[in-house]
C-alpha cells in the first residue's frame, strides 16, 4: 500500500501533541527517566517494505512483549505439553495480580500475564543454565529480528532483579505447589532479563513478522513455526496480550498484540503487515496510551481489524 507511509506520518502528527498523557512506569529508574514525548511507529508489510516514522530506531525497553517470543520459544521447546503447565484464558485482573493464583492452585491463567511467563521462562531453561537460556533468548530475537545488535540492557536487568518482589512472591508461590521445575532465583534470572531486552519499533516489527505471514518470516524465508502455531500464538495475544484491557484493545484496535510497561506494543496484522509502536505514558492497564491509540487509528483507516474492515 503506497499510501502507508502517508498514513503513519498522520497518525503520528495527529498524536503527538498527546504523548504527554499516561504515567510512564517509574518502579526502576532506567523506565522513570525515559523522555514521555518519545513516539515512534514502524510498519513492515509482507514484501518487507517498511513505513516507518519518529523515534522508531531508537532502542527502548520491550519488557512484557518479550513474553510473545518466550512462549514461541517454549512450544518450540516442549510443544502442546506447554499447555499442561499454563493456560489459554484472559486473566481479567492486573499483570502481576496473585489472588487468582491461589484459587487456581498455582496454574496461571495465561502464558502473558507474570505469573504465566515466569513458568514459560522456567520451561526455556530446560537443559540450560540460566545465562545459556538467556542467551538463547537473545539469539531467537536476533534471528526473528534478522537483526544480531539487538541485547539486553544490563542496567534494566539489574533493576528489575533488585525490585522485583512481585514476581518474586509469584515464583516462590508457584515453587510451592510444584509448578516450577528450577531453582526460583535462576527461573526469575531468565524473566528479568527477557524483559530487559531493548529493541527499537523497526526491529519488533521485523521480530513479529512471522506471525503476520503464517509462521514464515517472509524476508528471510526461515520458517519459525506451523501456521497453525502461529495462528495460535496470534488467539493468545489477542485474547490476553493486554491483560485487563484485552477486551478494550480487541473493541477499539481489533488485532493480536503484546504490550510492555517500557510503552511499546507489537501488533499483528494476518497476510497484511507487522506493526510495533512506542509512546513510553501507560494507561490504567499498564498499556501504552497513545501506542493503543496509534494502532487504534492504524486499524480504522487501513481496515486491517481482524474481526473486518
Ligand atoms: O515483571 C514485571 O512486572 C515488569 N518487568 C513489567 C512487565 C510488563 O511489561 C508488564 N506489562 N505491561
Amino acid at each position: 500500500m503506497a499510501d502507508l507511509q502517508a498514513l503513519v506520518e498522520e497518525i503520528h502528527h495527529t498524536l503527538k501533541p498527546r504523548t504527554g498523557e499516561g504515567k510512564v512506569a517509574d518502579y526502576i529508574p532506567s523506565l522513570a527517566r525515559v523522555d514521555p514525548n518519545k513516539f515512534g511507529i514502524a510498519i513492515i508489510d509482507l514484501n518487507g517494505t517498511v513505513y516507518k516514522t519518529g523515534d522508531c530506531d531508537e532502542a527502548f525497553s520491550i519488557q512484557s512483549v518479550s513474553k510473545v517470543f518466550t512462549l514461541t520459544l517454549a512450544l518450540g521447546k516442549h510443544g502442546e505439553t506447554t499447555w499442561n503447565r499454563v493456560g489459554r484464558e484472559p486473566s481479567g485482573s492486573a499483570f502481576n495480580s496473585i489472588v487468582q493464583l491461589e484459587h487456581e492452585h498455582g496454574k496461571p491463567r495465561n502464558p502473558f500475564i507474570n505469573a504465566g511467563a515466569i513458568v514459560i521462562s522456567d520451561s526455556v531453561l530446560a537443559g540450560h543454565t540460566p545465562r545459556e537460556a538467556i542467551g538463547e533468548i537473545v539469539r531467537f530475537v536476533q534471528y526473528l529480528a534478522d537483526d544480531p545488535t539487538i541485547a539486553i540492557d544490563p542496567e534494566v536487568a539489574r533493576s528489575e532483579a533488585a525490585t522485583g518482589f512481585r514476581n518474586m512472591a509469584l515464583a516462590n508461590f508457584m515453587k510451592s505447589y510444584g509448578k516450577l521445575q528450577h531453582p526460583v532465583d535462576h527461573v526469575l534470572g531468565v524473566y528479568f532479563h527477557q524483559c530487559a531486552l531493548a529493541m527499537s519499533c523497526t526491529q519488533l516489527a521485523r521480530a513479529g513478522l512471522f506471525l503476520a505471514a503464517n509462521g514464515k518470516n517472509p524476508i528471510t524465508g526461515h520458517t519459525v513455526v506451523s501456521s497453525q502455531r502461529a495462528r495460535r500464538i496470534n488467539a493468545l495475544m489477542l485474547t490476553c496480550g493486554h491483560y485487563d484491557g484485552s477486551g478494550d484493545f480487541a473493541y477499539h484496535v481489533g488485532l493480536p498484540g503484546k504490550s510492555g510497561v517500557g510503552g511499546g506494543i507489537m501488533a499483528v496484522a494476518p497476510g497484511k503487515a507487522s506493526v510495533a509502536v512506542w509512546s513510553p505514558g501507560l494507561n490504567q492497564n499498564g498499556n501504552s496510551l497513545v501506542g493503543s491509540l496509534a494502532l487504534e487509528m492504524l486499524a480504522n483507516k487501513t481496515g486491517w481489524s481482524v474481526f473486518g474492515g
